[in-house]
C-alpha cells in the first residue's frame, strides 16, 4: 500500500523511459497544479540526465531499478517502447510504487492481468495512460448520451491513420519493439467503441501487414446483439483526420479533430445542432486531465480510477489480441 499523500506538497512523478511521448508528458506534469517531475530514469544514465536538465530539481537514474527505488517518488509513470512496460510496471509495483503505464498497458491481455492483479494484490494504484477517457469533451460526450441527447446508441464509427512511409526500424513497423498499427493507434478507436458501445458480441476484423509481418491497416466490423454496430480503423500507411462519431436514434455526436483529444464536439439532436469548445485548448497538449485523475486517485487512496477501470483495460487488450488474431500478427514470445 502506497503512503498517504500530505495536501500540502505536490505529487512526485518518477518518469521510466526518457522517449518521445515521457517528455511530452512530463511538460504537463509540471503544467498540472499539485503535480511535479521529480525523477527519471533510463536505461543510460547520460539520456537520463540530459532529459532532467529541463525540470527543476529533477534526480536522474541511469537503471530503471535506481528510479523505483527512489523514496522521494510518489508515482512512476512507465513511458518506455510498449514490450518494455510489462516488466517495468511490475519493477515499480514490487518496489511500492503506484503506476501509470503508456498505452497499450502490455502487448496482450495475459499481460495487462498480471499487471493489473499485481497492482491490486500490493493494493497500489495502477491505470494505463488511456488519456482520451479523461479528456473533458470525450466525458462531455458519455454525459450528454447518459442525458439522452441523441436517442439510444445505434452504432459508431472512428479510426486512427497516420500516414507513415515504411521503415523497418521505426519502432511502428518493429515486431521487436511492439511494432504494429493496432496496438499503437488501434487501441484508441477500439477504446472509443468500448466506451460507448461495451464490448461487441461478435468482431470481424481483416487487414494488410507491412513488409516487416507487422499490422498497417485493420478494419474492425462490431456487432451487438441489440443491433448495434461499430466501424473501426487504423493505419500506419493511410492518413485520416482521426475522428470518431456517434450515430444515436434520433442524433449524432461528432469530434470536432481526433477522437482521442478533440479541438470541439458537434452535436446533433432531434431538433438542434450546436457545437462544444474543447476547455482545455492552449493547456499544454492535453494530458493534464490524466494526470489530474492520478494525482486525485492517488490523495483519495484509490487503487484505481474509475474512469479508466482495469476490467475496461483488460477487455480492450482482448479485443486486440483478437483482432491481432485474426490479422495474423504475433509477438516474439508470444
Ligand atoms: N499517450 C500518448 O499520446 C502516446 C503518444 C506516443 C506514444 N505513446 C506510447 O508511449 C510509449 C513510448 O512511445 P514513444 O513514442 O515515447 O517512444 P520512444 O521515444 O521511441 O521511446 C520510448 C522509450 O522506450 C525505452 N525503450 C526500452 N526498450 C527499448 C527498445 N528496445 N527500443 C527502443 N526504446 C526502448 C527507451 O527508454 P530509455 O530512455 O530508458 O532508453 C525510450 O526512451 C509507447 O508504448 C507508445 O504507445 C503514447
Amino acid at each position: 500500500m502506497a503512503e498517504q499523500i500530505p495536501d500540502d506538497r505536490p505529487v512526485r512523478w518518477g518518469i521510466l523511459g526518457a522517449g518521445a511521448i515521457a517528455r511530452t508528458v512530463s511538460r504537463d506534469i509540471m503544467l498540472t497544479d499539485g503535480n511535479a517531475v521529480a525523477a527519471v530514469g533510463a536505461r543510460d544514465g547520460a539520456r537520463a540526465a540530459a532529459f532532467a536538465v529541463e525540470f527543476p530539481d529533477c534526480r536522474s537514474f541511469g537503471s530503471y531499478a535506481e528510479l523505483v527505488a527512489d523514496p522521494d517518488i510518489d508515482v512512476v509513470y512507465v513511458a518506455t517502447t510498449h514490450p518494455g512496460h510489462h516488466d517495468a510496471a511490475l519493477l515499480a509495483i514490487q518496489a511500492g510504487k503506484p503506476v501509470l503505464v503508456e498505452k497499450p498497458v502490455c502487448l496482450n491481455a495475459a499481460g495487462a492481468r498480471e499487471v493489473l492483479d499485481a497492482a491490486q494484490q500490493a493494493e497500489l494504484f495502477a491505470m494505463e495512460a488511456m488519456w482520451m477517457r479523461t479528456n473533458p469533451l470525450i466525458r462531455k460526450a458519455e454525459q450528454l448520451i447518459d442525458e439522452g441527447a441523441i436517442g439510444e446508441v445505434r452504432g459508431l464509427r472512428a479510426e486512427f491513420a497516420l500516414g507513415l512511409t515504411f521503415d523497418a526500424d521505426d519502432r511502428l513497423f518493429d515486431l521487436n519493439n511492439g511494432g504494429g498499427a493496432l496496438l499503437d493507434l488501434g487501441v484508441y478507436p477500439v477504446t472509443f467503441g468500448y466506451l460507448f458501445l461495451g464490448r461487441p458480441d461478435q468482431m470481424v476484423a481483416s487487414g494488410t501487414l507491412s513488409p516487416t509481418g507487422s499490422d498497417d491497416t485493420t478494419a474492425m466490423q462490431w456487432t451487438h446483439a441489440n443491433g448495434a454496430f461499430a466501424q473501426l480503423w487504423c493505419s500506419a500507411s493511410a492518413k485520416a483526420p482521426n475522428s470518431g462519431v456517434i450515430f444515436g436514434s434520433q442524433g449524432w455526436i461528432a469530434t470536432e479533430g481526433a477522437a482521442h483529444r478533440p479541438s470541439g464536439l458537434v452535436v446533433q439532436t432531434a431538433d438542434t445542432r450546436y457545437r462544444l469548445d474543447d476547455p482545455i485548448a492552449g493547456q499544454g497538449s492535453g494530458y493534464g486531465p490524466e494526470i489530474a485523475e492520478v494525482a486525485r486517485c492517488l490523495r483519495a487512496g484509490l487503487t484505481e480510477s474509475p474512469l479508466i477501470p482495469h476490467a475496461d483495460t483488460i477487455a480492450i487488450m482482448e479485443l486486440l489480441d483478437d483482432a491481432r488474431r485474426q490479422v495474423g500478427v504475433k509477438y516474439p514470445g508470444e
